[in-house]
């Protein structure tokens, strides 16, 4: 039998009243596989990634994680079955170092109780690895620094360092490169670049380029159905895309 996939969306559907925003929805993220979903402001993109974070409850349809029925779980647990838990940037502790906030996201992994965490905050145990992820995401030059004197960019490089301290399979991004400049968005496509093969990863994002350079497979959402997937090749040339979603574009992508 073939391994399950790392996410397995199947007949999902949504309803927001009379307004059906997720319709019988199909769609699957390999393990350790970039899979970008766009599709037009109100497609359905934030209220898919809410479900499979499980702050929506679907009105029809599963979600498996690893082969497990997730889709009625709580949160706490499909964090432990290895979905990024998210960490907003409102969840960062902005009088806390960057390294102290990565650290504690650390400690949430092991466990440990958080009444400890005056002594913890100095635990090699816990900055060690928080060190290395820092390094990894291009802060570590920020580690000392207060969270709350990062820049924009910076903090949604530190909200992903604090989801992989989570070690999770499966990332969920909607639009991280969102409110950035060109400089911030291209360190932001490098930054998860970088993550590819380390983690699977639900990627919704507006920007075509960063989609087109990151994603092994692309989903294209259209009120709430997925009428088109593939390649980037082949959403490139997809003429319903084009119709639907690109078709103002000039055709140069
Ligand atoms: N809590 C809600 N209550 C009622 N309608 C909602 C709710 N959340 C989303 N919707 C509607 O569901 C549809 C899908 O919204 P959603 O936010 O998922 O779209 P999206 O693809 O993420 O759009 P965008 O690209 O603008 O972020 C929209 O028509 C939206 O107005
Ligand atoms: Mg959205």
């Amino acid at each position: 039998m073939a391994e399950a996939p790392l996410l397995a969306v199947n007949g999902l559907i949504k309803r927001f009243g009379g307004l059906v925003a997720t319709d019988q929805l199909d769609l699957e993220v390999g393990a350790a596989e970039v899979h970008a979903l766009i599709g037009p402001n109100g497609a359905g993109k934030t209220t898919l990634i809410g479900q499979v974070a499980g702050e929506l409850r679907p009105d029809a349809g599963s979600i498996h994680l690893t082969g497990r029925d997730i889709t009625a779980e709580p949160v706490h647990r499909r964090c432990a079955l290895g979905l990024a838990r998210s960490f907003q940037i409102t969840s960062v502790l902005r009088d806390f170092t960057v390294l102290e906030n990565v650290a504690l996201a650390v400690q949430a992994r092991l466990g440990h109780s958080f009444r400890f965490w005056r002594n913890a905050r100095r635990d090699p145990a816990l900055t060690g690895p928080a060190g290395d992820i820092l390094a990894q995401i291009g802060l570590a030059e920020r580690a000392g620094m207060p969270a709350g004197a990062l820049s924009h960019g910076e903090h949604r490089q530190l909200e992903i360092a604090m989801a992989l301290a989570t070690r999770p399979r499966l990332l969920l991004r909607d639009e991280p490169m969102a409110g950035m400049g060109p400089e911030e968005s291209a360190r932001m496509v490098e930054i998860l670049r970088g993550l590819k093969g380390q983690v699977g990863m639900l990627l919704v994002e507006h920007d075509m380029d960063a989609v087109f350079a990151l994603a092994d497979r692309i989903t294209v959402l259209v009120y709430g159905r997925a009428i088109a997937s593939g390649t980037a090749d082949e959403i490139r040339r997809h003429p319903d895309v084009r119709e639907a979603y690109l078709g103002h574009d000039d055709g140069a992508h």
